[in-house]
């Protein structure tokens, strides 16, 4: 019988943080809500609808990229090997590796939306009897520790979704420095964006049939939810900016009306027009790229690039 197992880390579930996470955003100058608590399970679904709506390219390039370059990486990577995915969600994009692998070894999915994770992977485990699926309920965004043992073939990471976007240039890099401590020798396969095309990003960003609002907006129905706010969802509109410099998507919730809630104990004030920032999705030019993994302990070993912009880096640990 092939073990399975599930590590839980609790990255994000006691109230305390979220509250000293959301406390410290809207403390900034502009504020802003942490992102990485628009990952509860109302969130992981609303996401993956997104992923299939004709606006959010970056679902659609990556998903007809990968078959294309899928044999090359499992040249390089060999048989028998490990996969560690970072931010896993739905487990869809994990198939076209495990059918392209040589008799793939086992499969460890890391998020923070526990319940979505679970049931992500019950869906994926039939499918593949023969590979060991551990789940981790963990933070990437510190460090995260693996007790599943990696021994046999090459351990492959694997960052899909663009996610290492969302990080601030200085962050993907101490995100990047951290895997390579979780994953050890290895190599690391991650999508990222180099789209600078307004009218694509836009769509995407802004579009998405309301989805994209929906997505944001949840993070405040969270709040409600487990922070005893309470925030009238009506009163914001979700916006998507472009910022030059570094290049980037911002997702902001706009108050449309002065407004003033309470939180923690404390009063949160907040101006007609005032804008909470919830999320950003950094574009990475292969050159900047390249920069970012080798100040990280990675090497980039190869990239793949569609005509639309989106990239698949395979990194090398240094
Ligand atoms: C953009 S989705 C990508 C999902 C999937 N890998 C794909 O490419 O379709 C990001 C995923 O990362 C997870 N996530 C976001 N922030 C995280 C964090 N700080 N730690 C762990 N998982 C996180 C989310 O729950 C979500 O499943």
């Amino acid at each position: 019988m092939i073990p399975t197992g599930t590590e839980p880390q609790r990255p994000s579930g006691d109230r305390r943080a979220f509250l000293d996470a959301v406390l410290e955003g809207l403390a900034g100058s502009p504020k802003r809500l942490p992102g990485k608590y628009l990952w509860d399970e109302a969130g992981s679904i609303l996401f993956d609808r997104i992923c299939t709506d004709p606006d959010y390219y970056p679902t659609r390039c990556e998903t007809a990229l990968l078959p294309r370059v899928a044999q090359a990486i499992a040249e390089e990577v060999g048989p028998e090997a490990s996969i560690v995915e970072f931010g896993s969600g739905a487990s869809r994009k994990i198939r076209t590796l495990l059918n392209a692998l040589a008799r793939p070894a086992r499969y460890v999915a890391i998020d923070i939306s526990e319940d979505y994770l679970e049931a992500s992977l019950a869906r994926l485990r039939p499918d593949y009897p023969a590979v060991e699926m551990t789940t981790v309920c963990a933070d990437y965004s510190r460090p995260v520790r693996l007790s599943v043992n990696l021994a046999g073939g090459t351990t492959l990471g694997f960052f899909p979704g663009t996610s290492i976007g969302n990080f601030a240039p200085q962050d993907a890099a101490a995100f990047l420095t951290r895997a390579r401590e979780t994953l050890g020798p290895s190599l690391f396969l991650i999508g990222a964006d180099t789209t600078h095309d307004p009218a694509r990003l836009g769509l995407a960003y802004g579009g998405c049939g309301g989805l994209m609002e929906a997505f944001h907006l949840n993070l405040l129905a969270r709040m409600n939810r487990e922070l005893d706010t309470a925030i009238a969802l009506d009163g914001f509109r979700h916006e998507a900016r472009i910022v030059p410099e570094p290049y980037r998507m911002e997702a902001h919730l706009v108050a449309t009306r002065a407004q003033i809630w309470s939180l923690g104990g404390r009063e949160v004030e907040l101006k007609e027009g005032e804008s909470l920032r919830t999320d950003t999705s950094h574009k990475y030019d292969p050159r900047t790229f390249a920069d970012l993994a080798t100040g990280s302990g990675w090497h980039l070993e190869r990239h793949w690039i569609d005509t639309f912009g989106f990239a698949l880096y395979l990194l090398r640990a240094q």
